[in-house]
């Protein structure tokens, strides 16, 4: 189904709400149908499986709206794969199954692309919660990483052993991978059993010193091809606080 048309001034009316957590409580209360801004252009009506484009309407099947209800419910705090599966699947007698989570993750962001769902070790996934004050770039920064033509990586020095949060189109082409295949994996799966190389001995050494540096690296991608890989990777800092928060990988 295509809208034909949004009221300006609805929108303008959610536009000054500040999450989308106050407006899910409000219209629980007051039971209305105003509709709750996910991310950019995105807006979803909790009282039906439609999610509102600027282009159109997307229709959620009803275990993704369950899914979706749950995040908004739950915005900005991660929540276990179990936890998951118990809210969104009806049928008790289905056993768990963290690979039914993740498809049914993978989707709902297939539907809704720029929903900022992130995924964290061990099978949790958060929500953020969106924010009106983040200025219009700040909106796109995901977009425009994950539409870079190079491959964009993003990892997470303050969880064990350093995984990927974030992966880009490209790097998943390049490699191979769908993107839950790697979020949460250490990079060094690419080298295979290359683990001697040159490159690899600069690399660690610029991980413990927390500073960037290039490097040409032997990988592999999932079918066993071999790719000769400059990889440049920056740490990024908290300007506040100056903690170590991630590291960029280009
Ligand atoms: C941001 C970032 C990106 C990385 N990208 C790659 C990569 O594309 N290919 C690769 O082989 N290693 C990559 N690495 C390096 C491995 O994750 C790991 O640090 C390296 O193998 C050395 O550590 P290890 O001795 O524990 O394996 C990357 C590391 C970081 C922090």
């Amino acid at each position: 189904m295509v809208l034909g048309f949004i009221d300006v001034s609805y929108l303008h009316y959610f536009g000054r709400l500040d999450t989308f957590k106050t407006l899910f409580d409000y219209n629980s209360r007051m039971n209305q149908s105003l509709m709750v801004k996910l991310c950019a252009s995105y807006y979803w009506d909790p009282n039906t499986q439609n999610v509102i484009t600027k282009s159109g309407c997307v229709e959620l099947t009803p275990n993704m709206t369950r899914l979706l209800k749950l995040l908004v419910e739950q915005c900005d705090k991660p929540l276990e794969g179990m936890t998951i599966f118990l809210h969104v699947w009806e049928d008790y007698d289905k056993e768990y199954n963290p690979r039914s989570v993740r498809n049914l993750i993978s989707n709902l962001r297939k539907r809704i692309p720029c929903l900022p769902i992130e995924n964290h070790y061990g099978g949790r996934y958060l929500l953020h919660k969106y924010r009106e004050s983040v200025p219009d770039i700040g909106e796109y920064v995901m977009e425009i990483l994950d539409q870079a033509k190079n491959g964009v990586v993003i990892t997470d020095p303050n969880m064990p052993d350093n995984p990927l949060v974030f992966v880009n189109e490209a790097f998943c082409t390049m490699f191979g991978y769908m993107p839950e295949e790697v979020l949460g994996r250490n990079c060094r799966f690419l080298q295979g059993n290359e683990r001697d190389q040159p490159g690899l001995t600069e690399l660690r050494r610029a991980i413990i010193e927390r500073r960037d540096v290039t490097v040409t690296l032997r990988n592999y991608t999932k079918i066993g091809e071999l790719i000769y890989s400059e990889v440049t990777i920056s740490p990024i800092f908290d300007k506040k606080s100056d903690k170590l928060k991630y590291f960029l990988g280009i």
